[in-house]
């Protein structure tokens, strides 16, 4: 099955929908895990609305990826709470040791590195969420060990 026939099978899923779009790309982000730039002209046509259009909403919404995730997607808080017993030196850290900036995934498609601005979990600060499993009271070692094994599947 190509992308295009993929795509088109989830524009066909939410067709009668009032303001399909927004759905639509919910549904290919579930589908795909992102919304590719390769995605915009097939949407464009499918719902005949222009090219700019569909970019338009892609970009206003942080929600939507523009590539795919890694396999390991971190999440780290670093609002307020989290702020105040050391989200920012672990933040640094981690960008540090996978060497790649807040928002990027490494080359090697392994992980995924997120800020968010509170989990919920304020109490347990820093806390962050690896692969949609919250953990609280992080500190260096801690984060290190649990995306090394969320990588690993352990
Ligand atoms: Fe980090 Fe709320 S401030 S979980």
């Amino acid at each position: 099955v190509s992308l295009a026939d993929r795509v088109r099978a989830v524009v066909d899923a939410h067709r009668g929908d009032r303001g399909a779009l927004m759905p639509i790309l919910h549904g290919i982000q579930a589908e795909f895990g992102y919304v590719g730039p390769e995605m915009v002209p097939i949407l464009a046509r499918e719902l005949n609305i222009s090219r700019a259009d569909v970019h338009g909403v892609i970009s206003f919404y942080t929600d939507f990826r523009a590539e795919p995730a890694g396999r390991t997607v971190v999440k780290l808080c670093r609002a307020e709470a989290c702020q105040s017993v050391g989200a920012e030196k672990l933040a640094e850290h981690v960008q540090q040791v996978f060497g790649v900036k807040l928002g990027q995934t490494t080359p090697d498609g392994s992980v995924t590195l997120e800020q968010v601005f509170c989990l919920g979990n304020c109490a347990l600060g820093p806390a962050a969420q690896i692969n949609g499993r919250m953990h609280g009271k992080l500190d260096e070692n801690r984060l290190d060990a649990l995306i090394l094994g969320a990588e690993t599947g352990k």
